[in-house]
């Protein structure tokens, strides 16, 4: 009996042995007329048993559970990845690569490898897939006018932030003390007069992109959509008084896949700027993405799903892909993230907000919306430049804002009693003639707006109901 199991299971182990990893055609393609390429490494072991080893552990605290969490990860993918990356240190002098191990989703990003290397790796059993990286794209700013240098002294309220009642719950004394918020997108002006006072520090910024050790944003969109969330100067953010950290996953027009689940990495884990000295007790409790891509497109989510596990509370913008029904991106699409669409000033849909149904099971989407049409905060071209812009990365910085108002109230909330409140206090929105899914716009929740737009003031309330 033990030798028929032994026997299988050594069946089973040639068997895996045979199994050559998939490799993307065009990559192959990319690297026969002698370019070079970016790949992503995906490695067969899932790191599944390892999370679900630690799942039933009580820990003393959240910062006990996110190191716990990542020292296992970390050493389980060491040795997962251990001979990919002892070939691949053989090349990294002579080529120069740039390599990333990711120790949430078991992957190893690679930059600047040729058609030998990938030969080479072709040859590992361990490696599951082989994947050139690719690039999700800035949309151009949309309404962008830029004051450059904004002298007066008028302390007149945002129309966003005014509209979802913000300033209602900063007068009960709660404006997101405590609460440090995460966002991934082209870097941060940071000293900027709005952004300046409370940047998280140490442990508050990296940037995969070229590794400059100080935060700053060569676009603007970074600096606009964080000011949103914490700004200071001019009523521009939803809750000033947290604190901000973030991850340049983008560069000046795009985001490459590898910068991005960089990005993942230092939310659940955050490293000096430089990369070294891991200290996961950093973390922000949530994290805003002003970015988006393709649809029904899973390769985010494990981080996500990590996320969750240590409790990270993800916000994501849902697209500027409408007006057509169906256009809902990803990551903003899946059923494990907040994703948010847009409205004006009139609370109605911005009409290139993307809609669902969602690609994925078609689920609901977007889940909630925000004020996102010529939306007022910091610029990144002085350090009292200013900017209206619309889109829906407008809108998701005002739900992560409210998040946290609401974990400065409850620190305890989870994931599921947070979205419930940011549903539960949602407000109708005024018509346009959309019914995606066939669920006509007075019906909530809809493909178009979700349980609403969002209301500060009604979800501090509903969340004081519920717990
Ligand atoms: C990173 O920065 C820290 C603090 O400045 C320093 O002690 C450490 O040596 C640096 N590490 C690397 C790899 O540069
Ligand atoms: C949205 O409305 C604006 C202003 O009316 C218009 O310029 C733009 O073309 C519209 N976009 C779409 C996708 O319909």
């Amino acid at each position: 009996m033990i030798k028929l199991v032994l026997a299988i299971i050594l069946a089973g182990l040639v068997r895996e042995a045979l199994v050559a990893p998939t490799i993307d055609l065009q990559l192959m393609n990319t690297l026969r007329q002698g370019h070079t390429a970016n790949i992503l490494i995906t490695l067969k072991e899932s790191s599944g048993p390892t999370l679900n080893q630690i799942k039933d552990l009580k820990f003393q605290n959240r910062g006990q559970k996110l190191y716990e969490a990542a020292e296992a990860l970390k050493s389980f993918t060491a040795n997962s990845q251990k001979n990919v990356l002892q070939l691949l240190s053989q090349y990294q002098q002579t080529n120069s690569l740039k390599i990333n191990t990711f120790w949430i989703t078991n992957q190893i990003g690679v930059k600047g490898v040729d058609l030998q290397i990938v030969q080479d790796l072709g040859k590992f059993a361990e490696i599951s897939k082989i994947e050139e990286e690719f690039f999700i794209a800035i949309d151009s700013p949309i309404d962008l006018t830029v004051i450059d240098n904004l002298q007066d002294n008028e302390e007149e309220f945002q129309w966003g932030v005014e509209q979802i009642q913000a300033p209602q719950v900063w007068s009960s004394g709660n404006k997101g003390e405590g609460i440090i918020v995460g966002t991934v997108d082209t870097g941060v002006r940071y000293t900027h007069e709005a952004l300046r006072g409370n940047f998280a520090g140490e442990y508050g910024w990296f940037d995969p992109t070229v590794g400059i050790l100080t935060p700053y944003d060569p676009n603007g969109h970074g600096t606009h959509t964080t000011a949103n969330i914490v700004g200071r100067a001019r009523n521009e953010g939803v809750a000033p008084g947290a604190q901000w950290t973030s991850c340049k996953g983008c560069s000046m027009q795009q985001c490459s896949q590898i910068d991005l689940i960089s990005c993942g990495h230092f939310m659940a884990c955050p490293t000096l700027a430089n990369g070294s000295y891991a200290n996961c007790e950093k973390a922000p409790q949530v994290v805003s993405n002003s970015w988006s891509g393709n649809q029904a497109y899973l390769w985010y989510y494990d981080i996500i799903e990590y996320y969750h596990f240590v409790g990270i509370i993800p916000v994501f913008s849902i697209g500027n892909s409408g007006p057509a029904c169906g256009t809902a991106n990803s990551p903003g699409d899946y059923d494990n993230v907040i994703g948010v669409g847009a409205t004006t000033i009139d609370n109605k849909l911005l009409n290139f907000s993307s809609v669902g149904p969602a690609a994925i099971a078609s689920k609901i989407k977007p889940d909630v919306a925000a004020p996102g049409a010529k939306i007022f905060s910091a610029w990144h071209t002085s350090d009292s430049a200013y900017a209206t812009l619309s889109g829906t990365s407008m809108a998701c910085p005002h739900v992560a804002g409210v998040v946290a108002l609401l974990l400065a109230e409850h620190p305890n909330m989870n994931y599921n009693q947070v979205k419930g409140a940011l549903q539960g206090g949602s407000v109708p929105t005024a018509g346009t003639g959309k019914d995606c899914g066939k669920i006509p716009e007075g019906t909530y929740p809809n493909h178009h707006v979700g349980y609403g737009r969002i209301n500060a003031l009604n979800s501090i309330r509903a969340a004081r109901a519920m717990l």
